[in-house]
């Protein structure tokens, strides 16, 4: 029996890279099992989604915080030790943050980014991809650290950019390949911790 680790995945949106972490936590043999799933967004559909799966999920709505960031991140930190989840997953998660959450966080949070990293940090990666003429694009799983997209990359996956590509035909064909990116990148990030500890 796979002992499994207790994850979290942060959300603001649709949440199909979460989904697809769901999907992979349902094997027997995957080495994480989703114990929450948080936005900052009330209205993400992927809580929906979440929830329809029994998985705990819940928003920590930022607005009510104004400016104070670092405010509404110790409401989320409290959540997330509450829950017993010892990695995060940002998974769309679209605020940048704070030094509090990332030093708390240090180690144990990855991310997904749609560009080969350390090529487009930041919004419009597929637009960008287009406009620069490159050849190849992809997604980049790493982990957190100041710096926004600037992280240890964990793995990259990489599809070909046709000519008649558009961002959006872009951004579809990349997303199937984030959530398989996704689910081998948090295994084999989980098994080096655990060979190393
Ligand atoms: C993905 O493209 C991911 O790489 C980026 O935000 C998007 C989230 O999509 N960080 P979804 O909510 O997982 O469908």
């Amino acid at each position: 029996m796979t002992t499994k680790l207790p994850i979290a995945i942060l959300i603001s949106g649709r949440g199909s890279n979460m989904e697809a972490l769901l999907n992979a936590c349902d094997a027997p043999d995957y080495p994480a099992k989703v114990v929450t799933v948080l936005s900052n967004n009330p209205d993400a559909a992927g809580l929906d989604i979440a929830r329809a799966r029994n998985i705990p999920a819940h928003a920590i709505d930022h607005r009510p915080f104004g400016r104070d960031r670092e405010s509404h991140e110790r409401a989320m930190d409290k959540a997330l030790r509450h829950s017993g989840a010892r990695i995060i997953c940002l998974a769309g998660y679209m605020r940048v943050l704070t030094p509090f959450f990332v030093k708390a966080w240090s180690g144990r949070m990855l991310n997904i980014h749609p560009s080969l990293l350390p090529k487009y940090p930041g919004l419009h990666t597929h637009q960008r991809a287009l406009d620069a003429g490159d050849k190849m694009h992809g997604a980049t799983v790493h982990l957190v650290t100041s710096g926004v997209d600037e992280g240890p990359v964990i793995a990259q996956t990489r599809i070909d950019i046709r000519p008649e590509d558009t961002a959006e035909t872009l951004s579809k064909r990349l997303l199937t390949k984030e959530h398989a990116l996704y689910q081998d990148a948090l295994r084999q990030f989980i098994t080096d911790q655990a060979s190393a500890s």
